[in-house]
């Protein structure tokens, strides 16, 4: 398209053709992710697969701010939603609507994500009210992960399954315009799907799901290890470690730099 994405556009695909979108953090690697998804989240993961923390609890809004510029000026299609990182919107409404402010001005993302269901409502009905497209995320929601015992699919049980049911409609009710299912059994997530009037982005929660995400870095095949519901569309990490390596022979051997990458006197 000549314009960028924008959330209604997301929200009109509504139980259309799938929503395709996928993370990205650098203006290195989201001018080739651009053109071939509908929107690119700046996710908090970036804390995880960037910066080498051990949960995304440590990540900052200025982080977020750094990466989310670098990727909005780096594209020109799709819509750029940016992830509210923990503690800059839980105490409330009037601090959570202060940071998605800062993240919208200081990037010029189209939208902001935010985790939790029920409790996160009133959050998300204030925030959007006052002209910023929010994007929800239930099911396995990885700020919580201290709470939840760690990095686990969720919905198991019955009660499980109402409780997350339960945010999600919340949530879409409240006035997100999607809703981020992450690691959720399946039958729930088509649950989800089938109750709510907004797009579900599914990330190891089937293919009932309106759209789908995955952690850009895990499916280049950059990370060492990645959960069940990734799946391995490259092996980047290996084609760097190959580039690396011929070329530290050749400096090794003197053959790199050669006659083409040498400057000779014009005179
Ligand atoms: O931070 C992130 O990458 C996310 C997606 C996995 C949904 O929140
Ligand atoms: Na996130």
């Amino acid at each position: 398209p000549e314009r960028r994405r924008t959330a209604p556009d997301i929200l009109a695909r509504k139980g259309g053709e799938p929503i395709v979108s996928l993370t990205a953090y650098s203006a290195a690697l989201a001018p080739f992710v651009d053109p071939l998804v509908d929107f690119i989240l700046v996710g908090d993961s970036l804390g995880m697969v960037e910066h080498a923390m051990e949960s995304t609890l440590s990540v900052s809004l200025d982080l977020m701010i750094a990466h989310g510029r670098a990727v909005v000026r780096s594209t020109a299609q799709s819509l750029i939603v940016v992830d509210m990182p923990f503690g800059s919107y839980e105490a409330s409404k009037e601090d959570a609507f202060r940071a998605a402010a800062r993240l919208m001005a200081e990037t010029g993302c189209g939208a902001v994500k935010l985790e939790g269901g029920v409790p996160m409502a009133e959050t998300i009905a204030f925030i959007a009210a006052r002209g910023i497209p929010v994007m929800a995320h239930v099911g396995l929601t990885p700020q919580a992960v201290n709470a939840l015992g760690g990095f686990k699919s969720q919905g198991h049980d019955a009660a499980a399954r109402e409780k997350i049911l339960a945010d999600a409609v919340a949530v879409s009710q409240a006035g997100a315009f999607a809703v981020v299912v992450e690691g959720v059994v399946a039958p729930l997530a088509e649950e989800i799907t089938r109750a709510v009037a907004i797009p579900t982005i599914g990330i190891g929660a089937s293919s009932a799901c309106d759209g789908q995400i995955l952690v850009l870095n895990d499916m280049l095949g950059l990370t060492p290890r990645v959960p069940k519901f990734v799946k391995r569309y490259g092996a980047i990490g290996e084609a760097v470690a190959s580039a690396v390596a011929a070329y530290a022979e050749e400096v090794r051997e003197r053959s790199f730099p050669g006659e083409a990458q040498t400057y000779k006197p014009r005179g």
